[in-house]
């Protein structure tokens, strides 16, 4: 069945709305209809396919009226596996397999919660997902159908106002109009330069030519970060009516996910989204009844790091060595088999259609002045709540951290947060009030960047880290430039030696001269910031170092010093 117009979208929305609108519905504890299983990376690790299909199994042994659905991530991944009852929307945190049957007599059955699988925070158990400080502190626009939707049906999707926005766009913008409102929206890239999206759709918009490329970024090759993963498997079609959205505005009629073959779920999933989107005619030849034609396939990268920067994905997506390139030309002149290509992130792509339904205006009210909307993060390290966290930009860094992420460990201080990855910085605890927006990260040395936050405590070792991501960098090196190249591998030689307690006050010198030479000499990205991580531990944890090296001690204890 192809749809052709408005009204059909509109029949399926209708059908599958009571269903979903149940799932919305706050803490009313009444006959069990549904039950919704997160099947997210996070939770499908520890057994969550197995208790969804136990709890199917349950439900047909028991004769009961209860529909079993699988979800996207939920956000909440350090709690997992997540089991969600409704109506009332009862979390059920940790579930394991062999809880699923008294689960199902007891709640599903008997219509009575089961106390030990409640979320805790002390003695207080909480029983409504909406009552979790973890989620009521969230402003969630790109998860908002993340572990509320099956991503494998793309009827709920349509329930959820999908595809509504590209209809709206077929039916009534000039690809104008799209760039227009995407800029007024003040949507930045979300792949870690932030760069405006508006304004790279308007260069490719104005090339000549026929032939033109949507590229989706779904590399995501930060250590620690996991925040496209998330959305293509909790939500897949947003990404691909995102594409269809740019590539109307481009005037493109082709697009590829480049995505990494480490992320099987979520290639699996956007596989069937891009199947259903076929068969319903929201892909391919004349949507929806218009004259406009788009498709979309994967291309799978193999998780090397560099092939995340633009050009080089590029080249890596049409089978040639994944090595970048010196820009201009840009992607949007001359990208994909030399035609023009837009490449965006997939969180970025994923705003969209958000965006195009509730308006320019609506979205530009989120966030600070340069930096608009919600930004997604993916909390890691030394916090309680770790997972998945979307929050509008300007919050600050340390409310999400200790409101949302709940804080160290018991016993245990925070000493930084790495934000941007391996081209990020260390944010260091008393800096914490900094909000969340590019410029601010700018000024105190360190990058929003894709979403990647790692919490570090006393028991971190800010040397050691910076070790960690220069060792990253210089492995990632692609090689084709010898201030990286070379250049990395140095500063790694040199922070071996300080964290073995051979270092000299004058290494220190050397890593500042080294790392603006890197920075300022590389070809691309990964080299222009690889020395971040250096450069921010040096003006925060100076005296680490010092410790290190006068004294041959590591204060949080982590390096096997040798004494000299
Ligand atoms: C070394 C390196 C790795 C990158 N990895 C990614 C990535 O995994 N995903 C991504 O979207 N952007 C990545 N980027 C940024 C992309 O080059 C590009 O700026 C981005 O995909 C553009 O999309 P946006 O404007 O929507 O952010 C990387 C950049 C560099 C230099
Ligand atoms: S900066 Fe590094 S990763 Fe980038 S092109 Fe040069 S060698 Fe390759
Ligand atoms: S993977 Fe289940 S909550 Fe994140």
């Amino acid at each position: 069945m192809s749809l052709t117009s408005l009204t059909d979208l509109e029949g399926i929305r209708a059908r599958h709305l009571p269903r979903i609108e149940e799932r919305l519905r706050p803490g009313e504890l009444a006959r069990p209809s549904q039950v919704l299983v997160c099947t997210g990376t996070g939770c499908a690790s520890s057994g969550s396919v197995e208790i969804y299909n136990a709890l199917r199994q349950e439900v047909r042994e028991r004769g009961l009226d209860v529909t079993v659905t699988r979800t996207g991530c939920f956000g909440f991944c350090g709690a997992g596996p997540i089991v969600v009852v409704h109506p009332g929307a009862v979390l059920y945190c940790g579930v394991k397999e062999d809880q699923v049957r008294h689960l199902a007599e007891r709640h599903l059955e008997k219509g009575r919660v089961v106390p030990e699988l409640l979320y805790r925070e002390g003695e207080t158990a909480r029983s409504f997902l909406f009552e979790v400080p973890f989620f009521a502190r969230q402003h969630r626009v790109v998860l908002e159908n993340s572990g509320l939707i099956d991503p494998e049906d793309i009827e709920e999707y349509i329930a959820r106002d999908g595809y509504f926005a590209l209809a709206h766009v077929l039916s009534g913008m000039t690809p104008e109009e799209v760039t227009r409102t995407v800029s007024a929206s003040g949507l930045r890239g979300r792949g870690g330069a932030g760069f405006p999206t508006g304004r790279k759709w308007a260069f490719a918009a104005v090339e000549p030519g026929p032939k033109k490329y949507i590229v989706c970024n779904a590399d995501e090759g930060d250590p620690g970060a996991f925040m496209d993963r998330s959305i293509l498997e909790g939500n897949p079609h947003a990404v691909l009516e995102g594409m269809a959205i740019a590539a109307y505005a481009v005037g493109a009629d082709e697009g590829f996910v480049y995505a990494r073959i480490e992320y099987p779920l979520a290639v699996k999933r956007l596989e069937i989204a891009i199947r259903q989107a076929r068969k319903l005619g929201l892909l391919g030849k004349d949507i929806l009844g218009s004259e406009f034609s788009f498709d979309v396939d994967i291309a799978l990268g193999a998780g090397a790091f560099v092939c995340g920067e633009e050009t080089a994905l590029l080249n890596s997506a049409m089978g040639l060595r994944g090595e970048p390139r010196v820009r201009p030309p840009f992607p949007a002149q001359a990208g994909l088999y030399g035609k023009p290509t837009v490449i965006n992130n997939v969180e970025t792509l994923a705003n969209v259609p958000a965006i195009i339904r509730r308006g320019a205006a609506w979205y530009a009210a989120m966030g600070t002045e340069r930096s608009k909307g919600t930004k997604i993060f993916s909390l890691a390290g030394k916090i309680r709540n770790t997972g998945l966290v979307e929050v509008p930009m300007g919050m600050p860094l340390g409310s999400l951290v200790y409101d949302i992420g709940g804080g160290p460990p018991p016993g245990r201080r925070i000493k930084a947060v790495q934000t941007g990855g391996p081209s990020g910085g260390a944010v260091p605890a008393d800096r914490l009030d900094v909000p969340i927006d590019y410029e601010s990260f700018r000024e105190l040395g360190t990058i929003v960047g894709s979403g990647g936050l790692i919490v570090l405590d006393d028991r971190d070792c800010m040397v050691d880290l910076a070790k960690f991501y220069m060792q990253f960098a210089r492995d990632e090196s692609c090689g084709r430039c010898t201030p990286c190249r070379v250049g990395t591998a140095q500063m790694v030689e040199i922070l071996e030696r300080i964290t073995a307690g051979a270092g000299t006050l004058e290494d220190l010198d050397e890593l500042d001269a080294l790392a603006g030479d890197v920075q300022e000499a590389s070809l691309c990205g990964l080299g222009q910031t690889a020395a971040n991580p250096v450069l921010s531990t040096l003006r925060y944890f100076r005296g680490e170092y010092l410790a290190h090296i006068k004294d041959h001690y590591c204060p949080a204890g982590v390096c096997n010093l040798r004494v000299h």
